[in-house]
């Protein structure tokens, strides 16, 4: 053969095939470009296992040595960006490989053994997405603190509680707050939930039906980290589950990070003037020079979408597959990649975000008062005073006809007025329409009275370290 030969030769996959790949498909089929991310865990599965290839006896202890040094340096090449990523190679997982190759010859080409992309890939994505559910529990975490913080300076801060997004009835807005915190609390119990599928190896599946070697697939499931191995080869190379409910529970995330950024996009709108969120989060505008806008939670609102949109298009990828592996599988990293991306940043954003608003009583208590939001509290106190609880309501509904009459708020209409609606009201009645006596008395668990407030924050502080 000549060198010319030889050259087109390597470029086609083997022996069988008589023609390279054309350049169209070449790009069309690459992965490199975008799981070269995958380095770390790459290497990381390799060198697991050659290590037990190795301690089987399936390769030597001087190929074990020289697949490791070759490693190092690949890593540092890759640290250091000398790497060269070669779109011919397709993918991270042949980069890395043929990097060896060239380093220390046979021995690079003895790791393969036993293994096939299909389960190196699916372990590869496992021990990427484990670390990065690592780091993202962390971030839901600095999250929760940020919330309890501002709720413990705001236990005694009155909110118009809306239901309808009418005023319904006051709410501490620390109270408020910790509605957030258990929302990410149980994203973060979700996201625990799914590492524990996501930490199980696939190695030792090989192609799709295991594998006539020796291998002890609990070691390397034990050299890293995982907690136990798939059990059936088949599921083991095409089960795409674990990203698909790790993209669930990130979207679950990004929905109540959605929720948050609408309330304060409205909290601080001019109508509501609730709150200031700190310069360094908001943009003015090129033509209106009064404007400060909110674009953070509105950008967040944004990329919700987006990150829903990955979950459809992850559940969409799998739905009409085969056993086992087919190359459709490919492309569940970008979706997940971007889902990864998406929701660190915006967690991080928001854990400063929430440390830098600036809360305005004021405007919250004016809000409240406009609202006859104690009007539940007058109903209760005519129950109290032994009337049924649906006369008690219409008797209310009267009282507030009134009070919208003479535009004053429950708590101002003088009592003799509040006695034609009910005999039995005392003069003890202006405790219970004030805006401060409604929120002591929902003093339950899990509600907005203060002292339970406290009691809540006390909870999170020590759950949360
Ligand atoms: N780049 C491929 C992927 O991401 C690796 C597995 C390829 N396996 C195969 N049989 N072509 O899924």
């Amino acid at each position: 053969m000549t060198q010319n030969q030889l050259d087109k030769k390597s470029e086609a996959w083997s022996a069988l095939f008589s023609e390279p790949m054309s350049d169209l498909v070449k790009r069309y089929t690459s992965s490199v470009s975008f799981d070269q991310r995958l380095w770390q865990a790459d290497i990381e599965g390799s060198l697991a296992h050659a290590g037990m290839l190795a301690a089987q006896k399936i390769i030597s202890t001087q190929d074990h040595a020289a697949i490791e040094g070759g490693m190092k340096q690949i890593r540092d090449e890759i640290e250091s960006g000398a790497f060269e990523w070669k779109l011919d190679l397709e993918d991270v997982h042949l980069n890395i490989e043929a990097r060896l190759t060239q380093l220390v010859g046979d021995a690079g080409k003895r790791l393969h053994t036993g293994r096939s992309r299909n389960d190196q890939v699916a372990t590869d994505v496992r021990l990427w997405l484990r670390s990065e559910i690592d780091l993202i529990d962390g971030l839901l975490a600095s999250l929760q603190k940020a919330l309890v913080d501002i709720a413990e300076q705001n236990v005694e801060v009155i909110l118009p509680g809306f239901t309808h997004l009418q005023v319904a009835q006051p709410v501490s807005f620390g109270h408020h707050m910790l509605a957030y915190v258990e929302m990410f609390a149980r994203d973060a119990e979700r996201m625990a939930d799914v590492r524990k599928r996501v930490n199980r190896l696939p190695l030792g599946a090989a192609a799709l039906a295991g594998t006539s070697y020796p291998l002890d697939r609990e070691m390397v499931a034990k050299t890293l980290s995982m907690d136990g191995v798939c059990q059936n080869s088949l599921d083991a190379v095409s089960d795409r589950d674990f990203a698909i409910e790790f993209t669930a529970a990130a979207s679950l995330a990004m929905i109540h990070i959605s929720r948050f950024s609408e309330e304060l996009i409205l909290w601080m709108s001019q109508n509501f003037g609730f709150i200031q969120i700190a310069d360094r989060f908001t943009t003015g505008s090129s033509i209106m020079p009064q404007k400060k806008n909110p674009d953070v939670p509105e950008l967040a609102r944004g990329k919700t979408g987006r990150v829903v949109g990955h979950l459809m298009g992850l559940l969409t990828l799998m739905k009409g597959q085969p056993l086992a592996y087919n190359k459709d599988n490919q492309e569940d990293k970008e979706p997940l990649f971007d889902t990864v991306d998406t929701l660190k940043d915006t967690l991080r954003i928001f854990a400063e975000m929430v440390g830098g608003i600036t809360v305005r009583p004021e405007a919250m208590e004016k809000a409240a008062l406009r609202g006859y939001a104690t009007a539940t509290d007058l109903a209760d106190y005519m129950v109290k005073k032994g009337l049924p609880f649906r006369d008690a309501h219409e008797a209310v509904a009267h009282a507030v006809k009134a009070a919208i009459a003479h535009q004053v708020d429950l708590s101002e209409l003088p009592l003799k007025v509040l006695q034609e609606f009910n005999p039995k009201i005392e003069k003890d009645v202006y405790e219970v329409l004030s805006l401060r006596g409604s929120l002591n008395a929902r003093n339950i668990l899990g509600g907005t009275a203060p002292a339970q407030v406290r009691a809540q924050i006390a909870r999170h502080r020590a759950r949360l370290g």
